[in-house]
């Protein structure tokens, strides 16, 4: 990796290592659609999504962008844009519509026709296998917060590397837990819409222990699968130095990362954050060995990086029951007065590094993906057909000049995913959230690479930023 020096002594160009992974992401629930082709059964998506008031709009992925039958379309796009990697995730109720029991192979086809297509193209896939698509009969079952729910996960991850373990490198586990547990089971935003703050821990347990099984699993078949997991982290800072700003901080960093980092890489869950919910739970759900399968090695941490948290100290009013932070819903969270995407949230390129750093120097070494990274804007398509999104394009510019800080810095990143390739059903915002390199119009399913798309695929063929 070099830096281009002008004669100013400016940095004028910024170079990625030769072999970096250069991608765009999606999920299955969010571009899919065909929700009831081939055998899937539904999902907590399906039926969350029909619950008046759930979903801006009403929205439902039951056709989202037809990727089903679009596909070859879209890896086309992907195709044009010079991508390396592609980031999917293959939805259970399509694989094992009963959540247990025999493989749908009519499901597994789709996929496998979805990579022959991708590596057709020489495309790498990076394979997810669960971006929060649980099937319902499981959440019937007791979802999460049921200890069973992490041993169907290890059957239903030994299916899908069965069938695509053999051309298949990059295979992720689980997308976000902090989202699946507090939005699904604490705050009640996303799917299945419980508000059980017990149940919400037991289900990060349980998700990080369906996390270590899967991977015992994919081993046993494959000992040299390159396994890993994507996480959710944002580097959080207090407002002050004031001692209540600082331990709002600690509280805040505490549930939002270190109590999916810790068991994961150092295989304990922090004693300050056991403490803090202590009044919820006595994390009675904790079994011998389990923390030793969470913590099984990795050979590859995803992270999926938005925006960071400054926070101070609770203002005395009560907890906010819209929080999603068990024992930390009274802490307040304070703007930096930085400019917003469409989700509301400031944009903080310099929280990309310091997030990235922050997993580098407090944990053992493990080659680090940014496996979701973008912004929401409200695109519109101009009088010329074309959709032009310089917010956007600024955006990624300055996230990447932020990863090669990192990379320059030490850190080990050895690639990118733009989140997202296509606009997408943006779970509780519905459609009206767009995140893609490429519009949607979801009345005619029309594609239209944005300029962000030209731009990426610019950094991408260069391998550098300008
Ligand atoms: C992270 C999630 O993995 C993805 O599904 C979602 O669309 C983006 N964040 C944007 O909110």
């Amino acid at each position: 990796m070099t830096s281009t020096q002008s004669d100013t002594g400016l940095e004028t160009a910024v170079r990625f290592p030769a072999d970096f992974l250069w991608g765009a992401a999606t999920a299955s629930y969010q571009i899919e659609g065909a929700a009831t082709a081939d055998g899937r059964s539904p999902s907590i998506w399906d039926v969350f999504s029909r619950r008046p008031g759930a979903i801006v709009n009403g929205d439902t992925g039951d056709e989202a962008c037809d990727h089903y039958h679009r596909y070859r379309e879209d890896v086309g796009i992907m195709s044009s844009l010079g991508l390396r990697s592609y980031r999917f995730s293959v939805a259970w109720p399509r694989v094992q519509p009963d959540g247990r029991g025999p493989a749908n192979q009519a499901g597994l086809d789709f996929y496998k026709r979805l990579l022959d297509e991708v590596q057709g193209a020489g495309i790498e896939p990076m394979l997810t296998l669960y971006h929060w698509d649980l099937p319902q009969v499981l959440e019937d079952a007791g979802g999460w917060p049921a200890r069973d729910t992490a041993e169907r996960f290890a059957d239903y991850a030994a299916i899908v590397h069965g069938a695509f373990g053999d051309r298949v490198r990059y295979w992720t586990t689980l997308n976000e837990p902090w989202v699946s547990a507090m939005l699904g089971y604490h705050n009640g935003a996303h799917a299945p819409g419980r508000r059980e703050p017990a149940a919400a821990l037991a289900s990060v347990h349980h998700l990080l222990l369906g996390h270590g099984l899967a991977t015992a699993a994919i081993r046993s078949q494959n000992e040299s699968a390159t396994v890993g997991i994507t996480l959710n982290l944002a580097a959080t800072s207090p407002a002050t130095d004031a001692a209540a700003d600082l331990d709002a901080a600690r509280r805040i960093d505490g549930v939002a990362n270190r109590l999916y980092l810790d068991p994961l890489l150092l295989g304990t869950y922090p004693e300050d954050v056991v403490r803090d919910v202590a009044a919820i739970t006595d994390f009675g759900f904790v079994q011998d060995g389990d923390l030793a399968t969470i913590s099984t090695k990795i050979d590859m941490l995803g992270i999926n990086y938005y925006t960071t948290n400054v926070v101070a100290a609770p203002n005395g009013n009560g907890p906010d029951a819209g929080s999603p932070h068990p024992a930390a819903e009274d802490v307040r969270h304070i703007g930096r007065g930085a400019p917003k995407t469409a989700m509301g949230w400031e944009i903080d390129p310099d929280g990309l590094f310091q997030t990235l750093k922050m997993v580098s120097d407090n944990y053992p070494s493990v080659p680090l993906y940014v496996t979701e990274n973008g912004a929401a804007f409200d695109d519109e398509i101009g009088p010329d057909g074309t959709v032009d999104d310089p917010e956007r394009v600024a955006y990624f510019d300055s996230h990447l000049r932020a990863c090669h800080r990192a990379i320059e810095a030490g850190v080990p990143l050895r690639g990118y995913f733009a989140w997202s390739l296509l606009d997408n059903f943006e779970w509780a915002f519905g459609y009206d959230k767009r995140f893609g390199l490429v519009f949607v119009d979801y009345r005619t399913q029309r594609r239209i690479p944005k300029s962000s798309a030209r731009f990426y695929a610019d950094v991408i063929a260069r391998n550098e930023l300008w």
